[in-house]
């Protein structure tokens, strides 16, 4: 059975974003941060305390988290890859920060510049000082299904990484394939062997869409009961360390799919499709979106 209602965590203006090559203004990015908090959303990722050597896309996370107008039931959440972007994101005032390793060893070393044991004991170090601040901390696990540099990831690994992410306090487990080469088939499989380890109320899957197989992969896992789906409107993308890794899976193709299903999200499509043409329109690109294709030519 499917669940009765399911919680969007958007995360365009991040993972959306930070793989642009050109600077996006500020002013756009706050816009459309507060045009999607108009939309009903109830969880959006910001932006991310990373290096700005490293992502200078998302070098202007603290303006970006004061010029924001905070609605309300809207939990703005940001990454913070270790103790010093935790810090730089209280600071700020995020109300909510996620920490993000991954199932593959090369894949860490080449997005977080360390091994995935050295990543869980940087992030147990944010643990810490986040229990101490209240701040809840949600957990990402990258290459769940595949790695661009390892290729085929087992799920044993993917349990093992979230189930340490679990215990050591996340709230919220988010399962990333980061270079959408899952299918129903291997996300099956992967899920199985996760849900043995994490209680499934607690996982969520961010999926991308490089295959085309993200709605069907969605579709798997709400099914096994998983009731959290990582998405970004007009479906931008991708991660700078993982090479021809295209957009998520577009926000309002999920809403579209979901709401077709009967399950509730608390999303107004036709607010979020205007959040979606105002950030082509900025970018100057076409929507990756097909139910926002089919809109325009209605
Ligand atoms: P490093 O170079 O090993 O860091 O990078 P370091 O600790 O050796 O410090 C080197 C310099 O970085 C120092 O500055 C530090 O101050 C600075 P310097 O003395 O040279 O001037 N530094 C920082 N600056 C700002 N904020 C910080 C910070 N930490 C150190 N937090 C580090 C390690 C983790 C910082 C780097 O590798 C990094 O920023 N990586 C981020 C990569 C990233 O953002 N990737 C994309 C997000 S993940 C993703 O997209 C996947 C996901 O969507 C799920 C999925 O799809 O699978 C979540
Ligand atoms: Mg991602």
């Amino acid at each position: 059975a499917f669940p009765g209602k399911v919680k969007i965590v958007e995360v365009g203006p991040r993972d959306g974003l930070q793989n642009e090559k050109t600077l996006v203004p500020t002013e756009a990015k706050i816009k459309l941060i507060n045009m999607l908090s108009e939309s009903g959303l109830s969880v959006i990722e910001a932006t991310s305390f990373v290096s700005p050597k490293w992502v200078p896309q998302m070098a202007d996370q603290v303006e970006v988290m004061k010029g924001i107008s905070r609605k309300p039931g809207v939990t703005y959440q940001v990454l913070t890859p270790n103790l010093q972007g935790f810090q730089a994101a209280v600071k700020a005032g995020a109300p909510e920060v996620a920490i993000f390793g991954a199932a593959s060893e090369l894949f860490s070393k080449k997005n977080i510049n360390c091994s995935v044991d050295e990543s869980l004991q940087r992030f147990d170090e944010v643990m810490k000082a986040a229990k101490e601040a209240g701040v809840p901390v949600r957990g990402y696990v990258s290459c769940v299904v595949g790695c661009p540099y390892e290729g085929k990831v087992a799920p044993e690994k993917v349990a093992h990484v979230a189930k340490r992410l679990y215990s050591m306090g996340c709230y919220e487990i988010s399962l990333g394939d980061t270079i959408g080469v899952g299918t129903p088939g291997s996300m099956t499989k992967m899920l199985e062997a996760v849900i043995k380890e994490v209680p499934v109320s607690a996982l969520a899957v961010h999926c991308h869409d490089t295959y085309g197989q993200a709605l069907a992969n969605i579709l798997v896992a709400l099914q096994m009961g998983i009731s959290v789906v990582d998405s970004s409107v007009a479906g931008l993308g991708g991660c700078p360390y993982a090479q021809g890794a295209s957009g998520n899976v577009s926000t309002e193709d999920v809403v579209y799919m979901l709401h077709g299903l009967g399950i509730q999200t608390g999303v107004d499509l036709s607010k979020l499709m205007d959040a979606g043409a105002f950030i082509c329109r900025t970018l100057n690109r076409k929507t990756s979106s097909k139910v926002a294709q089919a809109a325009c030519k209605l």
